[in-house]
């Protein structure tokens, strides 16, 4: 099998996992790499093979490429999805999609294959909890609760050129970290119905102008789920998302999930993972890149495209409009 020809552009963290998930990959490989600071896309270029450019401009002129996988700072996602929609080239793009409502309009236009990467879908511990509601027993879910509490100290910031600026990272803790939650909590209970939400600096003041902490109440169709995102905390700790069901509570805490029967019973189950990416972000980069591919490859479509997040991006957009 022809591999799909793969580029990356923004060559800095996420990037690496990218590259080395490519280099595993049995159906794409990568051919080149661009950064605007070239040394950058020079090292993935030594490191796992292909050509190394200074912008995407540059590298779309040279290169014939079938898939651009954007790993660049959030304001950039759409633009560079339309550069590469130009072309006909289909898109995986890192998180966010798009940092407001005018981006999300335009997201929305896309028209060549977009995968989005909210790879903690395809966590072994989220499948589990899925099994275990649709097998039924648990019951319906009556009420949620949600908690990202991980530490974001100032050269996080101030040495990245785009983080913590509403103009380029769009908003802080909820739209850089939490959102993988957030997407979990809407993948369990469906499409919100509203959210009140409040945000506040506290750890960072004078150095960000983004959120470091939110809080909301999100109604959802048959439960409502409380939300609670910092980035003020001493340590990364593990995600925690408990569901209340009529007859159990099923915690997903890191890679484990703990459920509490009515009946007294209780199991614990641990689902760590190895792959690459950091454990308390998840590390399902590989798995969500292979599945992407997947359909890609035999036109089927992916659960992580434009509508598949939709739900979660259009919740999201209503919390920042609550906390503003
Ligand atoms: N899915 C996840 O779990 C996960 C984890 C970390 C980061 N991310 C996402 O990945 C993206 C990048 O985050 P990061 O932490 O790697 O940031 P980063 O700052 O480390 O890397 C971004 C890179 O983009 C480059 N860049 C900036 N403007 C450019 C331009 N115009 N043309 C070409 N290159 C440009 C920068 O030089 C930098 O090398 C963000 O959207 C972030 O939210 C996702």
């Amino acid at each position: 099998m022809e591999k799909v020809r793969s580029a990356i552009v923004g060559c800095g963290g996420i990037a690496q996992v990218h590259a080395k998930m490519l280099g595993q990959s049995q159906r794409a490989q990568a051919v080149a790499y661009a950064d605007c600071k070239p040394e950058r896309a020079q090292a993935l270029a030594e490191q796992y093979g292909g050509k190394a450019y200074g912008s995407l401009e540059e590298l779309l002129e040279n290169e014939q490429i079938d898939c651009l996988h954007i790993c660049t700072p959030h304001y950039l996602h759409l633009p560079m999805a339309q550069e590469a929609q130009r072309r006909g080239i289909a898109v995986f793009t890192e998180k966010p999609p798009v940092i407001d409502r005018a981006q999300w309009a335009a997201f929305q236009k896309l028209s060549v294959p977009v995968g989005i990467c909210f790879q903690n879908r395809f966590n072994d511990s989220v499948a589990h909890v899925e099994e275990l509601l649709a097998a039924g027993r648990p019951g319906k879910i009556l009420g949620a609760r949600a908690f990202v509490t991980w530490r974001r100290e100032a050269p996080y910031y101030t040495e990245s050129g785009w983080r913590g600026a509403l103009s380029t990272e769009g908003g802080g803790a909820l739209i850089n970290q939490a959102i993988h939650t957030l997407d979990l909590l809407v993948r369990f209970l469906g499409p919100a119905r509203s959210a009140q939400a409040t945000a506040a600096n506290h750890h960072l003041k004078g150095v960000i102008e983004v959120e470091d902490t939110l809080e909301a109440y999100i109604q959802f169709q048959n439960a409502n789920a409380l939300f609670f995102a910092s980035t003020a905390h001493c340590v990364d700790a593990p995600i925690l998302l408990e569901l209340v069901c009529e007859a159990a509570v099923i915690r997903i805490e890191g890679e484990e999930v703990a459920v509490r029967w009515k009946d007294g019973a209780a199991e614990r189950r641990d689902f760590s993972q190895t792959g690459a990416g950091k454990a308390y972000w998840g590390s399902s980069h590989g798995r969500c890149m292979d599945e992407f591919y997947r359909c890609l490859a035999e036109g089927t479509p992916f659960i992580n495209s434009i509508s598949g997040v939709a739900d979660t991006i259009n919740l999201m957009l209503d919390m920042y409009d609550s906390a503003r």
